[in-house]
């Protein structure tokens, strides 16, 4: 893995040339990272299950001149996973220089009523998805030889106990240890491994109608920012650890929450 310091400001700071795959790019927060990589100079694919959606997002970074690829893939199903890094591997030479495990369900229900069949929905969403696309993109990292990058976006859940939230949870806070577990392992391999944990962000997920309206109050009451993320927030930090300036940063979970695990 290159030090950042054998390399110019200019380029520390920058990914051009950068290969990446985001996952669950046609919305909220890894929409916004897409756009991130993508504006720093990032060649970036990125899949969800929704292929009208995923369309509409790739008319609009055309537009805006962003090279995106997409393509049609649920993180849930392990032939999709396979698929996807097939795809990824024969667009960028087999060859990539970051991943981000974004892609992810929450499930707003008490523990006692939670289902076999949302407790696997959940769990292969978010965790296996996240293990096994790190399995097949390793080969792919090292092949980079600039030094690869892996980002996980976890949530501050896998952190505090929040009612309603523990097959969630469950799954963030296993990220956030996969996060420290691969970074020791694949250091050598020149692939640094970290993960963003982020508070309540502005999408889909937080304005979803099953979360209790008491909750959100208690939780805004003790948010010293006292507002939630915009997820460009949480893009900006995903952009910094995936950049050489990033060089010697690896196995750390960063909380972008606006201070809330700090009360
Ligand atoms: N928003 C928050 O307050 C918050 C807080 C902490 C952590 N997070 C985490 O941030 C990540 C992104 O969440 P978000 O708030 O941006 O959610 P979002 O607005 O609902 O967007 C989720 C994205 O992931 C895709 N996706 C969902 N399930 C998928 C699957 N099985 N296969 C492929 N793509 C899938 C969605 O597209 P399709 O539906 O078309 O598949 C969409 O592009 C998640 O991991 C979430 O847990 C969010």
């Amino acid at each position: 893995m290159v030090a950042s310091t054998v390399r110019s400001r200019a380029e520390r700071w920058s990914l051009a040339g950068a290969t990446a795959l985001v996952t669950g790019g046609s919305k909220g927060i890894g929409h916004a990272i897409v756009e991130e990589l993508a504006g720093f100079g990032a060649r970036v694919h990125t899949c969800a299950r929704n292929a009208a959606e995923l369309e509409e997002a790739r008319r609009r970074w055309a537009e805006k001149g962003l090279v995106v690829t997409v393509s049609v893939c649920d993180v849930a199903i392990r032939a999709d996973r396979e698929k996807l890094m097939a795809t990824v591997s024969e667009l960028f030479g087999n060859k990539l220089d970051v991943l981000v495990n974004n892609a992810g369900q929450s499930l707003f229900k008490p523990a006692a009523e939670c289902t076999d069949e949302d407790f696997s929905r959940v769990m292969a969403t978010n965790l296996e998805s996240c293990f096994h696309l790190c399995q097949l993109a390793h080969p792919l990292l090292q092949a980079g030889g600039n030094g690869g990058s892996i980002v996980h976006i976890s949530s501050i859940a896998g952190f505090i106990g929040l009612p309603a939230l523990a097959v969630y949870s469950m799954t963030k806070g296993a990220m956030n240890q996969l996060t420290r577990s691969l970074a020791a392992e694949w250091a050598r391999d020149g692939i640094r491994v970290n993960c963003v944990a982020p508070g309540g962000v502005k999408t889909d997920i937080s304005s979803d109608k099953t979360i209790d309206p008491e909750l959100v109050k208690k939780e805004m009451a003790r948010l010293p920012m006292g507002r939630i993320a915009e997820p460009e927030e949480v893009a900006s930090m995903v952009a910094f650890l995936c950049m050489p300036a990033a060089s010697y940063m690896t196995g750390q979970v960063i909380c972008i929450d606006g201070g809330r695990t700090i009360t």
